[in-house]
């Protein structure tokens, strides 16, 4: 019997973004998160010191950050708290202006006691992308990187490995088998990138924080963004612009047993008030009424509603 041919031989959407963010020329190789796209990290120095204060709430002494990018998060904390242990863990090379206290490595430390923190990394774990076909059928979708036209691959039913795909799917982002073209991103990757960082915490706390969606919210057509020089442009996974697709939170949280709460939640809880300052300030001292009025303005960025207040913490204790 002649084989039967495979349906395309286009990479899966998991296979085209690992080597377009992580490739040898991948985007992250190269290209600085700051140059692309703004975080809580970028936002505002008060994301930093209340993850110094978490820290030392927890009695810890070392922060490793996961992702670091340039290490923006991690120089901001050796300035607050400058007898924090620090390690920055990031694919790209040490940052040439990095204050030499500060740590850097390219590998997960094998163990950790201390705060694990990781701002928007899972967003960036690739992950596989599956469509309900015209016959009800969930299949996987693989995309030409260089133009982003996408086929369906096999019915994930017919293949052994896949299988593992559609249980989660089934658990975490369902289907209706009557509503052809809607989609999940199987977040099992993002779920083992977080368990195999959280195991590693001897003593500590992990904190994963991401833009996220939870069982019964999920987006039914999926959430594939690409970001380039501060802008949304079309997703292609071509290594020119950040892929991303928000974290099924909920799933990463059951593997790893931590809480779920909003930005909002936690930071205001840590001391980062969007109050404004009294108006009397402003006639005694001018200069701190500004400077409280200027950390009232980022902390009501780092706070907002449908902004960077409605980003997930979610935190384990070990
Ligand atoms: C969206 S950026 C976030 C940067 C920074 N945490 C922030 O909040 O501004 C994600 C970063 O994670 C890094 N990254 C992705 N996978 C990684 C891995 N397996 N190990 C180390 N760094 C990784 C990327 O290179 C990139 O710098």
């Amino acid at each position: 019997m002649p084989a039967v041919p495979p349906p395309t031989s286009l990479p899966t959407w998991k296979q085209a973004w690992d080597e377009a963010l992580y490739g040898e020329r991948g985007f992250f190789r190269t290209q600085s998160p700051a140059g692309h796209f703004r975080t809580s990290v970028h936002a505002s120095r008060l994301f930093a010191e209340a993850v110094a204060r978490m820290t030392r709430e927890a009695g810890l002494d070392t922060v490793v950050d996961i992702g670091a990018g340039r290490g923006e998060l991690l120089v901001a904390l050796h300035e607050i708290d400058p007898r924090l242990d620090l390690l920055g863990v990031e694919v790209a090379a040490r940052p040439r202006d990095l204050p030499s206290g500060i740590a850097w490595t390219a590998a997960l430390p094998e163990a950790v006691d201390g705060l694990v923190v990781a701002n928007e990394w899972l967003d960036d774990v690739p992950c596989h992308v599956v469509e309900v076909d015209d016959d009800g059928e969930l299949r996987m979708v693989h995309v030409d990187p260089t133009t982003g036209r996408e086929e369906l691959g096999n019915p994930l039913a017919h293949d052994r490995v896949a299988g593992s795909l559609q249980e989660w799917a089934e658990r975490w982002w369902p289907l209706d088998p009557g509503e052809p073209g809607t989609r999940a991103e199987v977040g099992s990757t993002r779920d083992a990138a977080w368990a195999s960082v959280v195991e590693r915490v001897n003593r500590g706390l992990a904190v994963a924080v991401d833009y996220g969606h939870t069982k019964g919210a999920r987006p039914p057509f999926g959430t594939l963004r690409s970001y380039r020089d501060g802008r949304e442009v079309d997703v292609l996974p071509d290594g020119s612009r950040d892929v991303t697709a928000h974290v099924a939170v909920d799933a990463v949280a059951d593997r790893v047993g931590a809480t779920l709460r909003r930005q909002r939640d936690v930071l205001t809880g840590l001391g980062v008030s969007g109050d404004r300052p009294p108006l009397d300030l402003a006639g005694t001292d001018p200069t701190g009424y500004v400077a409280a009025l200027s950390r009232a303005t980022e902390a009501v960025e780092l706070t907002a509603e449908a902004g960077l207040g409605d980003f997930w913490w979610l935190v384990t204790e070990r």
